[in-house]
């Protein structure tokens, strides 16, 4: 019998905490010492510990173990879960219109570790694109055994015959199945591994057995808090002249803290004790306006540029919140003001998150003026837009372009006008605006067939006295990011709906290497809602994701210069979640106002390497390990474009870390990240 994986889990802790020593000590800060985590992994895993118990039970057939036997709960995938002798979508596994009867569909990015320890000879599969896709789709399947690229399908199309897969592993611990996307972006990705199964050594002891990627303390420490008043946030905020104006100023410290702006435009004040600065904009224009914060022990200063102009929102990407990671259908109006609330109570507005949206579900039906009603879930919008913006936050909601939304409510096909009017009436300050059941009805060819419905609801939105950010959710279809700005878009879904799974987030994560360029200030690439905290769509779990994973996700969504709208539990915070919420020096990243997004500068199925410029003229570095092993990964000064003697801070360790000459690297964990600002 092999040992069990929470064994296997444990051991691996071990190991790493030596790689770990220099800052183990300062995760207690967090409630995450080794032992919690380990803890905390169990209990996530009561689950799955039952589940491996049944699946040892499984007997082989002769010397053959299928695929299908080994606990598949510990796959990860970027859509749907895997099926046992059927497609992804639950279809007979069908291959170029060969039909298997055995086998394991999943999507891309899929992974998969089984621990062999030495109970296995070989693994055999046909692989390749189901043909429930309609010929969409495109995959590479990998095999790496202990560490070690063992088999790559190359890049297979939808309609390739499948290709078989022989992989010795004799003496192999351990084999990793992944299939990644073989072209940009995961949709229709549908992959199967076809009669796949291990060849058992004679007189095995024990069975392959599925395993989760070793959990491991995250690389990261949280500083004491500062006693002194610190600044923080959008550094640059845009609205149109004569329309409510409302901007709170992030700010910590210990207080009480006492505000005031020098420079700010006639017709703009700032409330001394909230902070919050209120009124409307007297023309077109930009200021240059000083924030001072007074403490009990200090004060500080900072520059905020306001623009007076129209279509001058998000000239960084908003920050806020969003109730459908966590909440989904439970959603009500007690919820979405208890949100508000714990934004200012947990401290995140003192970090910069602004905007509270309410997603789908909040819609009642049209009364006879064809006027779009809440349902009793919300039985009073305005007073909730009310609350929020008494908060010195922002409110947001949701619709469709089409007759109703993903979930099925009233949306706004053929009323945009009347909708956008309510949205004004309710003091809405974000629209996201999500295709669904526009799919029905949509008109045109080309770019017009996209964009047309988005086109339509920004005029409307254009033809109301109050400045609403909208937000484009249509899964990057038609190529968005090209088109969007134009259609008037603040921002942009990219990709299908993010989960709590490491094959989801790398998913995405690969999506935006393509696309990066299309950023720029007023107009974002959104890689969806954030998935840290309590998530679970209406069943609130902690996130799957484990802590390193964590810190890769909040990275690199700041490396993206995109979107940060928390998807959990705002009631509920725990110390990690906040912590990795609300590091200024990463979040500066995502808020730095010349938009420039990561390039990805190295990319192989291990390890991954992404600069962007800043504006004051550092870069910063991600060095990502998305192996199942602690790596160390090394970006030199030739693949970042960069030269000479660099100075080198770690942002999760707020550390400096020297001065370095040609290249830096790091022994990064398993599905971790190390995020680095390099300056001259
Ligand atoms: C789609 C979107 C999600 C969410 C739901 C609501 O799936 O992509 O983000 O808004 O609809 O129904």
């Amino acid at each position: 019998m092999t040992g069990k994986p929470t064994a296997y889990r444990f051991k691996n802790m071990r190991k790493t905490a030596i790689v770990a020593t220099a800052w183990t000590g300062a995760i207690a800060a967090l409630g995450l010492s080794a032992h919690s985590l380990r803890a905390d992994h169990a209990l996530r895993c009561e689950r799955c510990m039952a589940e491996d118990a049944y699946f040892l039970q499984q007997a082989p057939v002769g010397d053959r173990f299928d695929l299908s036997k080994v606990n598949l709960s510990y796959m990860t995938q970027g859509y749907g879960s895997p099926h046992v002798n059927e497609s992804v979508d639950g279809h007979p596994l069908t291959i170029a219109k060969t039909v298997y009867a055995t086998g394991v569909g999943t999507h891309a990015v899929s992974t998969l570790m089984i621990n062999l320890n030495k109970t296995v000879s070989s693994f055999h599969a046909l692989v390749g694109v189901d043909d429930e896709t309609n010929g969409k789709g495109a995959v590479v399947f990998q095999v790496w055994a202990d560490g070690h690229l063992k088999y790559t399908s190359g890049v297979m199309r939808a309609g390739d015959p499948a290709k078989p897969v022989d992989v010795d592993l004799t003496g192999v611990k351990s084999v990793a199945l992944l299939v990644n996307a073989g072209a940009a972006g995961i949709d229709f990705d549908h992959a199967d591994w076809a009669d796949a199964y291990f060849t058992l050594t004679p007189n095995h002891d024990g069975l392959p057995q599925a395993a989760s990627v070793p959990v491991e303390p995250p690389r990261m420490v949280v500083p004491p808090i500062n006693p002194l008043p610190e600044i923080h946030g959008a550094p640059i905020v845009g609205a149109t002249p004569h329309y409510p104006f409302l901007f709170r100023v992030p700010a910590t410290g210990i207080g009480p803290l006492h505000y005031h702006a020098k420079g700010l435009p006639a017709g703009l004040k700032i409330n001394s004790s909230t902070g919050i600065i209120s009124g409307s904009l007297p023309h077109n224009g930009r200021w240059d306006v000083t924030l001072l914060v007074n403490g009990k022990r200090g004060h500080t200063q900072r520059r905020l540029v306001i623009v007076g102009g129209r279509h001058k929102l998000a000239l960084t990407p908003p920050m806020g919140w969003n109730s459908w990671n966590v909440w989904a259908g439970a959603v009500d109006q007690q919820k979405m003001l208890a949100s508000a609330q714990a934004m200012i109570s947990s401290g995140l507005a003192a970090h910069g998150y602004q905007y509270v949206n309410i997603d789908d579900t909040w819609e009642g039906p049209r009364n006879k003026a064809g006027f779009i009603t809440t349902n009793h879930k919300f039985p009073n919008m305005k007073q909730l837009g009310d609350d929020i913006h008494q908060l010195g936050l922002k409110f947001g909601i949701y619709s469709s372009p089409g007759p109703t939304t993903c979930a099925g409510y009233p949306a706004s096909y053929r009323h945009e006008l009347q909708d956008a009017e309510s949205y004004a009436s309710w003091g809405v300050d974000y629209l996201k605006y999500d295709w669904c059941s526009y799919q029905g009805v949509a008109v045109g060819t080309g770019t017009e067939y996209y964009a047309l419905p988005y086109w339509i609801m920004r005029k409307s939105l254009d033809s109301v006295n109050r400045d609403i950010l909208f937000s484009f959710c249509q899964y990057g279809m038609g190529d968005v990011w090209k088109w969007g700005a134009r259609a008037g878009g603040n921002c942009w879904r990219t990709t299908g709906d993010i989960n709590d799974s490491w094959g989801s987030l790398i998913g995405i994560i690969n999506a935006q290497a393509p696309i990066g360029q299309y950023n720029g200030p007023g107009h974002w690439n959104d890689p969806d809602m954030l998935v840290v905290g309590d998530v679970g769509w209406g069943h609130p779990h902690p996130s799957h994701l484990t802590p390193n994973e964590q810190l890769t996700h909040i990275s690199m969504w700041c490396m993206f210069s995109a979107p940060l709208l928390v998807g959990c539990d705002m009631t509920n915070l725990s110390p990690f979640t906040k912590a990795i919420l609300t590091n200024d020096e990463v979040l500066a990243i995502d808020q730095d106002p010349m938009g420039k997004t990561a390039k990805r500068v190295v990319y192989n199925p291990q390890e991954q390497v992404w600069v962007r410029p800043l504006a004051d003229g550092s870069h910063a570095v991600a060095l990502m390990n998305t192996g199942f092993q602690p790596l160390k990964v090394t970006a030199t000064w030739k693949q970042l474009g960069l030269s000479g003697h660099l100075k080198a801070r770690d942002l999760w360790l707020h550390k400096n870390v020297g001065t370095h000459m040609r290249a830096i690297g790091y022994v990064v964990p398993p599905h971790g990240v190390v995020l680095l600002k390099l300056w001259r």
